[in-house]
């Protein structure tokens, strides 16, 4: 099967690869040719490195599976293609309408979107039914996930094909419903948006939550230290769109500290500076190592984190099986957040919920209903 992928940024660049290490013929579009420059040297690079720590057999020979090509039309003979352009509705609906008139009729169209409505995507196509999303994570050859996200029109056996095709290159698929966020971006927000809640109240600062969510709660990485590696246009950009797209429900609310951050430039690592200074010289603070701090910043964040997973298992979002495969493979987290509830006992998770609830009688700490069946 040929694949197209259209886009070549450090999405693009990465599904391409994935696709020809599965050995398909992949074509690679984008507008601007120095992307289409960049990703040939990277994935040149990529495949190379690979192939010298005996992870792929010829590097060559999936390099050359791969075409470079300035023009939509060249996309002709797929079968499948992935679109990774910008994070912009009008102008993914224009490119999947000219698609269109390009390929035949059974040629599958999937959106790489983060945030965007699958459904309104497949309603700029004359055969909505065979949109759909693909979203993958980043770096795509390293990261397992991927979520299929169907659109309200898309024939359903394109999924269970779908999901063997991913399968087939490797990748976890899961299934998540068309809503903001899908499963990782909407239940991952409150590891942020708790995280600087706690801080906004000098109850602890970054370096000291950071240290209790990693030392204490065993994630990989702080909250503030990941915001910076993710880079605050991103991270505030997809907080933003999914709060605008829950009709402004508290529990996603964005927050100014991280409004400032990137109103000042100052994006994470990629610009040496974000909640933390990475210039030479600067080191990050040294936590409060207060054990009872600690504890109380970590039943917080996990408190809600669990409540937003089991509110997508109680809105059938995805299944549970999937929701934890999300949250263990899309952000590797320690464990998935279904079974930490089982672990922890629902009444645990409930009374932190309720008391935030009683504290400051805001409807963010509302808990789900599945905790007091
Ligand atoms: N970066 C991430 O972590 C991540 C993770 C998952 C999903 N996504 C999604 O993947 C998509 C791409 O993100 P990215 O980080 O690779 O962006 P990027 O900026 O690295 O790359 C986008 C590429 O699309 C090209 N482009 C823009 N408009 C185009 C058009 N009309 N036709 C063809 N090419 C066009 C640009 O020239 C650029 O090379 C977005 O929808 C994003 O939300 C990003």
């Amino acid at each position: 099967m040929v694949v197209g992928v259209i886009g070549s940024g450090a999405m693009g660049a990465g599904i391409a690869q994935v696709a020809a290490m599965a050995g398909h013929t992949v074509w690679i579009y984008d507008t601007q040719q120095a992307a289409l420059e960049n990703a040939s040297a990277a994935l040149k690079s990529n495949l190379t490195k690979l192939e010298e720590k005996g992870k792929i057999k010829d590097a060559a020979s999936v390099f050359a599976a791969m075409h470079f090509v300035s023009s939509l039309s060249a996309l002709a003979p797929c079968k499948l293609i992935i679109e990774a352009i910008v994070e912009n509705l009008h102008i993914k609906k224009t490119v999947f309408s000219e698609l269109e008139t390009i390929v035949a009729d059974d040629c599958l169209l999937a959106s790489n979107t983060s945030s965007l409505s699958i459904t309104s995507i497949a309603a700029a196509c004359k055969l909505p039914q065979r949109v759909l999303g693909l979203h993958f994570f980043n770096p795509a050859p390293l990261m397992a996930l991927v979520e299929i996200i169907p659109a309200i029109q898309t024939d359903a056996s394109i999924i269970t094909t779908m999901k063997e095709l991913m399968t087939a290159w490797g990748k976890t698929p899961v299934i998540a419903k068309d809503t903001p966020g899908f499963i990782v971006n909407r239940v991952a927000r409150p590891y942020y948006g708790e995280a600087i809640r706690i801080y906004e109240e000098g109850i602890a600062d970054m370096a000291t939550i950071d240290w209790a969510l990693t030392q204490i709660g065993g994630f990989k990485m702080g909250p503030f230290a990941l915001m910076d590696y993710i880079g605050h246009d991103v991270n505030y950009v997809v907080t933003a769109t999914v709060f605008e797209s829950f009709y402004y429900d508290p529990r996603y609310k964005p927050s100014f500290s991280q409004k400032r951050l990137l109103e000042a430039g100052w994006l994470g690592r990629k610009t040496g500076r974000g909640f933390y200074n990475y210039a030479q010289g600067e080191s990050i603070p040294a936590a409060n190592e207060d054990a009872v701090l600690g504890k109380q910043i970590v039943e917080r964040v996990l408190a809600m984190l669990i409540n937003e997973a089991l509110e997508s298992l109680h809105l059938n979002i995805a299944s549970a099986a999937d929701l934890e495969t999300a949250m263990t493979k899309g952000v590797n987290y320690p464990k998935g957040l279904l079974a930490w509830c089982e672990e922890w006992g629902k009444e645990k998770v409930l009374a932190v919920l309720d008391n935030l609830y009683n504290n400051y009688h805001e409807d963010r700490y509302r808990a789900c209903v599945l905790l007091r069946k």
